[in-house]
This record gives C-alpha cells, sequence and structure tokens, in this order.
C-alpha cells in the first residue's frame, strides 16, 4: 500500500545516506524508503529517546542497513557516523510543544545543541552533498496570516518552536558562511504508520485512533474547532527524498510540507466514526498553552521547486492509518 510510488530520479544504489533518528516515526519511513529502493547503504543514528527499536528490527539483516545506538549531542559519535556519508537526513529532536514547555532545557540541548553537533560534523566532513532536517510549522507561530507562507513568520509560542527556528537561522548560516547544502522541511502535523500512542506527549491522531479501536471517548483540549493540516507520513517522505536529490536549489532554503488542506479535531473526530464505523463523541478539556489556534499551509513553494505533490489526502491517509492501528494493536495488545 506504501510507498509503492517512486519519488527519486536519481539512482540510490550509489549512495550512502545518513539519517538522525531513523528509528522514529517519520526518521524511520524515510529509512523504509531508501531500503526499498536499494539504497547503497543506510546508516541511523538514534538514542532510542523516544524511537524504537521495532520500527527498524525489519532491517537489521540486510547488508546495506547500519544502526548505531547513541546521541546527536556527541561530536564524536557524529563524525564517526558520517564516515563515507553522502547525504544526511536530520531528523533526531524532542518533539512536542508540552515536552518543551514541562522541561525546555531537555528540549533545548538535543534540539539546539544536538542540531549544531550534527551540522558542524557535515561541515567538518566536507565532502557530504547535502543535509535535510526536520523544521516545523510550529515557527510560524503568532502569525494570524492562513495560509502559512514561507517568509512570513510570526513569534514563537513555545520553547520547542524556538528550538526549530533556531536550527533554520543556523542552516542558513552555515550555508552563507561555510557553504553547506541545507534544507529545511517545515512539517504541519505528520501522521501515518509508527507514530506513537502511548508516550505521555502522544500526538492527537495516535491518540484518537487508540480511542476509538478501544472503544472509549477521546479527549480534545479547547472546543474542538482548532484546525491543522494535517500530513500523511508518505507526502513527508516523498518531499524529503525530492528535498534530498532535486537539482538547482539555493544553498539554504525552507519548505512547508503539508496538503495544504485545513481539518479540524471536530472534522476528524467526524470522519474517525466513519471510518471506525462506530459513534464514539468526544469529551472536550481546556485549551493547551503554546498551541497555535488554525494552522494550514501554502504548499506552492515546494510544489514549484521540489516538484511536490502530494498523493495521499488526509481522509485516505487516516483510513490507512486507522487500519494499522487495529492490526497493529490487535498483535501487541499494549500499543
Ligand atoms: N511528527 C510531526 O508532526 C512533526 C511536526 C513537525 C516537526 N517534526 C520534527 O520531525 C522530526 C521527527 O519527528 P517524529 O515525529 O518522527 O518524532 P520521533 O520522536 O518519533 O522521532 C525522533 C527520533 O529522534 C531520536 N532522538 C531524540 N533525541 C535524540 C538524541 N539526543 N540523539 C539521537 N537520537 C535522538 C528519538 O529516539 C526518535 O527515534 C523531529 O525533528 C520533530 O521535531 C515532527
Amino acid at each position: 500500500m506504501m510507498y509503492n510510488n517512486v519519488y527519486h530520479h536519481k539512482d540510490l544504489g550509489t549512495s550512502t545516506f545518513f539519517i538522525t533518528g531513523g528509528a522514529g516515526f517519520i526518521g524511520s519511513n524515510i529509512v523504509e524508503y531508501l531500503l526499498r529502493y536499494k539504497a547503497k547503504r543506510v546508516v541511523v543514528l538514534d538514542d532510542l529517546s523516544t524511537g524504537y527499536l521495532d520500527n527498524i528490527k525489519p532491517y537489521f539483516g540486510l547488508s546495506n542497513f547500519e544502526f548505531i545506538e547513541g546521541d546527536i549531542r556527541d561530536y564524536a559519535t557524529c563524525i564517526k557516523a558520517l564516515e563515507g556519508v553522502d547525504y544526511v537526513s536530520h531528523q533526531a529532536a524532542l518533539g512536542s510543544v508540552p515536552r518543551s514547555i514541562n522541561n525546555p532545557i531537555n528540549t533545548n540541548s538535543v534540539n539546539i545543541d544536538g542540531f549544531l553537533n550534527v551540522l558542524t560534523a557535515v561541515k567538518e566532513h566536507g565532502a557530504i552533498q547535502r543535509m535535510v532536517y526536520a523544521a516545523s510549522s510550529s515557527t510560524y507561530g503568532d502569525s494570524k496570516e492562513l495560509p502559512k507562507v514561507e517568509g512570513n513568520e510570526g513569534k514563537p509560542l513555545s520553547p520547542y518552536a524556538v528550538t526549530k527556528l533556531v536550527n533554520e537561522l543556523y542552516g542558513d548560516v552555515f550555508s552563507k558562511v561555510y557553504g553547506l547544502h541545507t534544507i529545511g522541511l517545515r512539517y504541519f502535523n505528520v501522521f501515518g504508520p509508527r507514530q506513537n500512542p502511548d508516550n505521555p506527549y502522544a500526538a492527537v491522531i495516535p491518540l484518537f485512533c487508540k480511542a476509538f479501536i478501544n472503544d472509549f471517548s477521546p479527549t480534545i483540549f479547547g472546543d474542538g474547532e482548532t484546525s491543522r493540516d494535517f500530513t500523511f507520513v508518505e507526502n513527508a517522505v516523498q518531499a524529503n527524498i525530492k528535498a534530498l536529490l532535486s537539482d538547482g536549489i539555493n544553498k539554504h532554503e525552507v519548505f512547508n510540507v503539508a496538503c495544504g488542506d485545513q481539518v479540524s479535531l471536530n472534522q476528524m473526530v467526524e470522519l474517525l466514526q466513519e471510518i471506525s464505523q462506530k459513534n464514539i463523541s468526544s469529551n472536550y478539556g481546556p485549551e493547551r498553552k503554546g498551541d497555535v489556534r488554525h494552522s494550514k499551509a501554502s504548499i506552492e513553494k515546494a510544489k514549484s521547486i521540489l516538484n511536490y505533490d502530494p498523493l495521499f489526502s488526509f481522509k485516505d491517509g487516516l483510513a490507512l492509518v486507522y487500519d494499522w492501528y487495529k492490526e497493529t494493536m490487535v498483535e501487541n495488545p499494549a500499543k
């Protein structure tokens, strides 16, 4: 069902890819694509703090796959891991706005110090073709403008958003000062298989799928009219592959990665009722601090420069991931 579409136009068999955070949700999906299309070598660096070995277990027997358990904040580890690498995909970070509000020092340490370590190791290496990194829609902060357009950002609303903004500033500066080729992908609420419903900072779609599967009411923070531009993970993988390999891109660019749609949490629950054929309603709780009220991306820039074309609609993606959670939860009821 997934990754039947080919998003690359160059042979992957001649290149080595380094994926930080490759045992996490988005990272392991990028790994899946690269291995499916026979990349020469795929190296994952992950400290398993929020990622899982299960996400990459199927690849352990492959001769072109290597897993390094380690911390991106360890410079020597980053330098060593980059040996022979051509392309870098930097996904490792501590996600979640609430996590960053509870522990800003830890989020800052991983997301800024860790990012700078990887970036500096890439600079020292000297022959990396490109580093694509996970940026975030949270960078639009308090801007009320819809759709969100690259270049029209507001002020960050959370420590997490600060870290993602700083990543972009470093990406830009390293391009100007050292000539590195870096691209930031501003993900808008990515969802799909392997996103964890069980950690304390789980995202809304995994939590709501789990609630529906287990026949209990999900809790919406606020009135449910908060909206998001939910993005199925294969769309995000497409953007990553194209950002890594496309020609003719400036030394530093940022792109929105989304569908260009706006779905409220109440609409999402209605769709889940339809998909699951269950008439489960939601509970409503207080609004959360740091949350942006509405989000919808312009994806024109990614379309025109990367030839990005999100093939999975929100509804198709939701149906697909609902089935995936159903299957995994039957196989492993703890999840
Ligand atoms: N999922 C989304 O909707 C979304 C939206 C915007 C941005 N992002 C960004 O995308 C990236 C991937 O997010 P995800 O949703 O896959 O989250 P995830 O938590 O599933 O993946 C992150 C991975 O990074 C690893 N990691 C964390 N700290 C590390 C460290 N110090 N050293 C090595 N590895 C470390 C974790 O173990 C995990 O495997 C992150 O940078 C996140 O901030 C995600």
